[in-house]
């Protein structure tokens, strides 16, 4: 590789939610950004929902200028050899590994050799993919919360080949992304956060069918408990902030007594033989209909605008403090 920094074009490939979502993040963030779709639909409809999205920033007071000055640093098209201006290429097209192959060959093959390339996979080893690429060590996952350009989370991943200097850089570079980003070294199953999380369905789902408590239930404890605090001080603080002693206790209590299943749960299995899809098609775990989905999704949006600003205000003492 030669010279660091990934200058001030970053080119996303894939139109769909979240590439649309992290466009607007890179928008936000000041870099010219290439839009790039093989649906030729996309083209319009995706320019219409970073549209929509760039005015959402400015409603939330994120943006420092008006959104014109933003939306003129977007071009969308579907030729890849405009990917060729940038310092940065993220891969954000569908989950599907022969399509994520052509799409890397298809950048390799228009981009210069020391351009960054990451996916946003949620669930494919970046081991994997990286073996479809002529020079692997350029290559990462770079996770992200939707919506992208309202949320800090951003999980950098190593595959085997990745070099960590390449990678320390993208993670150095996202601090000027309004980001708060991790960098995870080893291309561990479900990075950190599905791994965290799917310890959590595991047990919760072993209480609920073990006759403990309710679904509905189990998710107030969580939202009431876990909700209160998490945002503002992650798990390991807490530990302190509470003081350690009585962890020991229970550790001693608890962890034998903790689910260890590796089968699916069974509501799962079921909903998913009906092709189950939540909130998309109205079958999930609780019962939806369009009017409780729409009030979900608005309250979803107020709810991360307020909780941006409010962990903001907090994250900014934590760090002052160097805590
Ligand atoms: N937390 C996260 O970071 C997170 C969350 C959801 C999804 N994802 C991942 O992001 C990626 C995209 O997910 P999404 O929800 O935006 O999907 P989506 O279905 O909304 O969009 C997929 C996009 O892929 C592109 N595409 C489709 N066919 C293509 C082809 N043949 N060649 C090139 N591009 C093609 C299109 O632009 C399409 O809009 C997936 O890998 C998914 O696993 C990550």
């Amino acid at each position: 590789m030669g010279e660091r920094g990934i200058g001030n074009c970053i080119g996303v490939v894939g139109l769909g939610l979240m590439g649309s979502s992290i466009i607007v993040s890179f928008l936000r963030a000041g870099y010219r950004v290439i839009a790039l779709t093989p649906l030729l639909e996309e083209l319009e409809i995706g320019t219409i929902r970073i549209r929509e999205q760039l005015d959402l920033c400015a409603k939330m007071g994120l943006l420092p200028e008006k959104v014109d000055f933003f939306f003129d640093r977007y071009e969308v098209t579907a030729d890849y050899g405009l990917l060729q201006q940038c310092g940065l290429v993220v891969e954000c097209v569908i989950e599907i590994e022969t399509i994520k192959k052509q799409v890397y060959e298809l950048v390799e093959d228009h981009v210069f050799e020391n351009t960054v390339i990451a996916t946003n996979t949620s669930a494919i080893p970046i081991s994997n993919l990286q073996k479809y690429l002529k020079y692997p060590q350029r290559f990462m996952g770079i996770h992200w919360a939707e919506p992208a350009y309202a949320t800090r989370f951003l999980e950098i991943t190593c595959g085997a080949a990745t070099s960590v200097i390449i990678a320390e850089m993208i993670r150095d570079e996202a601090e000027n992304w309004g980001k708060e980003p991790t960098l995870l070294y080893k291309d561990i199953r479900g990075f950190i956060t599905n791994r965290l999380m799917y310890a959590v369905y595991r047990e919760g789902f072993a209480l609920i069918n073990k006759g403990c408590i309710s679904m509905a239930g189990l998710d107030k404890c969580f939202q009431h408990d876990m909700g209160a605090w998490v945002t503002l001080m992650g798990i390991f603080r807490r530990m302190d902030f509470m003081g350690l002693q009585d962890y020991l206790k229970t550790y001693h209590h608890l962890f034998p007594k903790l689910s260890n299943r590796q089968d699916v749960p069974q509501q799962m299995e079921e909903i998913l033989e009906k092709g189950g899809r939540g909130i998309h098609n109205l079958t999930g775990l609780y019962p939806h209909t369009e009017d409780s989905v729409r009030k979900l999704e608005q309250d979803f949006s107020n709810f991360n605008e307020e909780i941006y600003h409010l962990s903001d205000r907090y994250r900014k003492k934590l760090n002052d403090l160097n805590l």
